[in-house]
């Protein structure tokens, strides 16, 4: 029994106010940390690529799906945070209610999620770079041998995040302004050059799909359910709402900032409902005046909001466009790299990672040493491997963690009625079921790849588990 010895939740809270992070931030910087992880590659490429491939105009509907989902999480991301507001965010959550063995699978699930995604954006960030300002691509492009311009934004990310929460939340606060401006020109720009035509059909018939793609590349319900491989129709736009809800993740790294919130309880669903909400209607606005700009079968897959915009002549916007993805990117990393740092910590703090992580800078007030080996590991992937087409595992390590806290919520309701909770998901335990099933049916229309990878992920958190963590939690050695 002693895999699903679970920690009690005043355990946690206690050790949430003994743990050393400094308590430095507020609703605002909540929120600026939310945009500043949600909006990157997701919209600025994914909304393109989609339309193009899945859905048609009707990616809009895809976004809205995405967001509905991402909402219903997010719902249930504000009961727990408010009612136990900690480092771990669902590991934490898992660990009060399923037990030892299921957190440290979320715990380590989490960690794929935030080091494969700055990795995956580092490289992104790298090309984009090179791409504006004309450097070597022997350097920063995707063929690069040794990829020095992801490695070194990585590197200076890591020192601004290291070096406190304030700083992190003023790198981020600054870069948000810009990202979130961007969407704001390509909307009001693009409204010029609308055309109603484009738009029509707005759910494009359905129709086999243009290359045949292996198994391996197929979504895995379809394979279950030996289904044909297809383009468009209302299948297609479920398609799309699975991969474009990549655009979506993140927002649940705030729930790892509940031990340096200064009033976490009422905060922290503030930041995370308020971040998405700004999101979904600057991602569902994009991508409507996105494919009312340009017919979806010549969207330029590479940089499609970027081509829209020098198609119909307007060429600065097309570089702006660029500052935007950029500042995007980075401050999608800024954010990812401070929550490895906090996952990290409450794994080690319990004793399932070794202790010296969980060591706070006493000065800098940060859990220096889980971030900086957080980041060397991000630095070697991003520096030597290809791995842009690794961009899936984060949603699936998302829709995994989202799948766990949606059911921890009736979970900790029924275990611990008497806890306070400022903040309650309405219709529990409907919605959150509801919500359960959704991240699964996500899930389900990954491809084939994805899975293996990530079940190849979860093999090795096992053996780690069982050869090292199960015998030093705390809860092992009392
Ligand atoms: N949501 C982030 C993005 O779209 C990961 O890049």
């Amino acid at each position: 029994m002693s895999l699903f010895r679970t920690m009690p939740v005043e355990d946690v809270l206690t050790r949430g106010r003994q743990g050393g992070l400094v308590r430095r931030l507020g609703g605002v910087d909540l929120v600026g940390f939310g945009i500043g992880i949600i909006i990157g590659t997701g919209v600025f490429t994914l909304a393109g690529i989609e339309a193009k491939q899945h859905a048609g105009p009707a990616v809009v509907l895809s976004f809205v799906i995405g967001g509905v989902v991402a909402a219903l999480a997010a719902l249930c991301y504000a009961e727990l945070t408010s009612a136990v507001p900690t480092a771990g965010s669902a590991y934490t959550y898992a660990y009060a209610t399923v037990g030892e063995l299921l957190a440290w699978i979320i715990g380590w699930d989490l960690l794929l999620e935030f080091a494969l995604g700055a990795a995956v954006v580092s490289r992104s960030w790298s090309g984009y770079v090179s791409n504006l300002l004309g450097l070597p691509p022997e350097l920063f492009g995707e063929d690069a041998p040794v990829n020095i311009g992801a490695m070194v934004i990585i590197a200076v990310l890591t020192a601004v995040a290291v070096s406190g929460i304030r700083e992190s939340a003023w790198v981020t606060n600054a870069l948000v302004v810009v990202k979130v401006a961007v969407c704001v020109l390509v909307i009001v720009a693009g409204l010029f050059f609308v055309r109603g035509a484009n738009l029509v059909p707005f759910v494009p018939p359905a129709q086999p799909a243009a290359e045949g793609a292996g198994p391996m590349e197929q979504p895995l319900v379809e394979v279950l359910l030996g289904m044909e491989q297809s383009a468009y129709g209302f299948g297609g736009v479920l398609t799309a709402a699975a991969i474009v809800f990549f655009a979506y993740t993140g927002f649940e790294a705030l729930a790892n900032l509940g031990e340096e919130t200064r009033r976490p309880r009422r905060d922290l669903p503030v930041g995370l409902l308020g971040s998405l909400a700004v999101c979904t209607l600057l991602y569902v606005a994009v991508a409507l005046v996105l494919t009312a700009m340009a017919d979806y079968r010549q969207i330029d897959e590479g940089a499609p909001l970027a081509a829209a915009f020098q198609a119909v002549g307007l060429p600065w916007v097309a570089a702006l466009i660029a500052l935007g993805a950029i500042t995007g990117l980075t401050s999608v990393m800024m954010v990812e790299l401070v929550t490895i740092g906090r996952i990290g910590f409450a794994m080690s703090r319990d004793g399932l990672l070794p202790r010296k992580l969980s060591q706070v800078h006493p000065r800098w007030g940060t859990p220096h040493r889980m971030t900086i080996g957080g980041a060397l590991v991000i630095m070697l992937l991003a520096g030597f491997v290809p791995i842009a087409e690794l961009a899936d595992m984060v949603s699936i390590g998302a829709l995994s963690g989202f799948f766990i806290v949606t059911l921890a919520v009736p979970v900790l309701r029924a275990r611990r009625p008497d806890l306070e909770r400022p903040f309650r998901v309405p219709l529990s335990p409907w919605l959150p079921v509801l919500a359960a099933l959704l991240c699964l049916y996500l899930m389900s229309n990954l491809n084939v790849i994805t899975w293996l990878r990530f079940g190849a992920w979860l093999v090795l958190g096992l053996v780690i588990y069982f050869g090292y963590g199960r015998r030093r939690s705390r809860l092992a050695v009392g």
